[in-house]
């Protein structure tokens, strides 16, 4: 079968997925969807028509606070706030569903290894194997804030990941073949010599107990991670499935699949999949398409920009001159960020506010603008040039972007031969080719 491309929608359960002020336009429905799980379904019922592997909630919980050291312009623009829980939503979004895969974000940092184990299993149990984990270590800092908790150093944060991770697989491995009976005459449901005791004492975590879930299709999520800092890679070389990036043109994403494909060979692990963040914004013409886009920079407001940049940055930017080129800044809070934000300035100088605008558009994930063909044409090449599994698709307006490109770009993609016209398998995993 010829290779294909591989779509996973890239959503947040707040009043925006990543474009500041979205939630204004006239036509999006997210403020109201926050409370009416049915435009979610429906959301979830359009990806699956769209045939997308699955439907993936990055999450941030906590707010934006860096930019003035202050919560104000996240509050006041709804950037990422209120942060709802998207595990909650995974569940009825299953009973919408048959074929989409559903993944949520889940930092390290917020649960207790076994309550992920628990919950995320659980969802992959009743969805028939579509779970899906985003592994994050929380780079937030007000979501450390929110917990009371001391926000460790970046490295460190990857070290307590990697016990986290032994944990998990422990649990995930602690029910044996065989083990449930459920036999109703003898009344008995398992066999005790079947399930391991899970007797973990490590530096970070205590856990002593048993798996809590019955063994689910997919025996574990499938495991996305989204880190690209050194450390970041490595993590993501012992245990992701699929890795996301997000680079800010194709040559950023050449390097990013090359230096990641020699980084796999070296370690003498299979590479994960590739899935590049992109934001198509499609039009019936490119003029058109154009015009949406304007729309959607004329509507922001700089500061709520500002503040999602300051926030997923940890820096204040307030103190630096909106229009003066901007230099590189170290940070401890997310160093893949940092790079991906670097490269948005590309060979001429680029000033804040440049930067901050693309960043409340999508976090610095590139535009596709154009015609549906266009839109196309460029994720071909993109997937053709790069060899990566495929994209991160974030919508901008709701639910009319994901609309568009699921009635539009979709039947485009199909017709070339390069994306499903049906799907091959049960899993989330099966699905994505892994
Ligand atoms: C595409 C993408 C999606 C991400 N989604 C989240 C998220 O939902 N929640 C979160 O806390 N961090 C998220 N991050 C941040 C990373 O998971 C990571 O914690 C951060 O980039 C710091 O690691 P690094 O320095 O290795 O890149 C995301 C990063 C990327 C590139």
């Amino acid at each position: 079968m010829q290779k294909q491309i591989h779509l996973v929608s890239f959503l947040i359960n707040s009043p925006i997925n990543h474009t500041v002020l979205s939630w204004a336009d006239k036509t999006d429905n997210r403020v109201k969807a926050l409370g009416d799980l049915a435009l979610w379904q429906d959301l979830a019922k359009t990806l699956e028509r769209g045939m997308f592997d699955g439907m993936f909630f990055a999450d941030t919980p906590g707010v934006f606070d860096r930019y003035k050291d202050r919560v104000d312009e996240a509050v006041r623009y709804g950037v990422c706030w209120p942060s709802h829980d998207p595990v909650v939503l995974l569940s009825a979004l299953a009973s919408a569903t048959t074929h989409l895969g559903l993944a949520t974000t889940m930092s390290t940092s917020a649960y207790h290894p076994w309550t992920i184990v628990r919950q995320l299993s659980t969802i992959d149990y009743l969805s028939g194997g579509r779970a899906g984990w985003n592994i994050v270590t929380g780079h937030l800092r007000n979501e450390h804030r929110a917990l009371g908790l001391e926000q460790l150093e970046h490295d460190r944060r990857y070290d307590r990941a990697d016990e986290y991770m032994d944990v998990c697989y422990k649990l995930w491995n602690s029910i044996g073949d065989g083990a449930i009976l459920a036999d109703k005459e003898a009344g008995i449901f398992a066999d005790p010599t079947k399930v391991a005791l899970v007797q973990h004492e490590g530096e970070f975590f205590r856990c002593n107990t048993v798996g809590p879930v019955l063994p689910s299709p997919q025996k574990r999520p499938v495991l996305f991670q989204a880190g690209s800092s050194g450390r970041g890679q490595q993590f993501a070389l012992q245990h992701a499935d699929v890795v996301f990036a997000i680079e800010a043109n194709l040559a950023g994403m050449k390097r990013y699949a090359t230096t990641f494909a020699a980084a796999a060979e070296t370690a003498g692990v299979k590479a994960p999949g590739v899935s590049f963040g992109v934001q198509p914004i499609v039009g019936g013409t490119e003029a058109e398409a154009k015009a949406k886009l304007d729309a959607l920079i004329e509507r922001m407001p700089l500061d709520g920009a500002l503040a999602r940049l300051c926030g997923t940055m940890g820096v204040d930017f307030s103190t630096y001159e909106l229009d003066r080129p901007l230099q590189e800044v170290a940070t401890q809070a997310s160093q893949g960020l940092m790079k991906a934000f670097t490269s948005i300035l590309g060979d001429r100088p680029f000033t804040l506010r440049d930067v901050a605008i693309k960043w409340g558009l999508s976090v610095g994930m590139p535009q596709i603008v154009g015609s549906p063909e266009q839109v196309a044409d460029q994720m071909e090449e993109i997937w053709r040039e790069t060899g990566c599994l495929g994209f991160n698709v974030t919508p901008h307006v709701m639910p009319s972007s994901v609309s568009d490109f699921v009635d539009q770009v979709v039947p485009i993609l199909q017709k070339r031969g390069i994306y499903r016209t049906e799907y091959a398998g049960t899993t989330f995993r099966e699905n994505l080719g892994l």
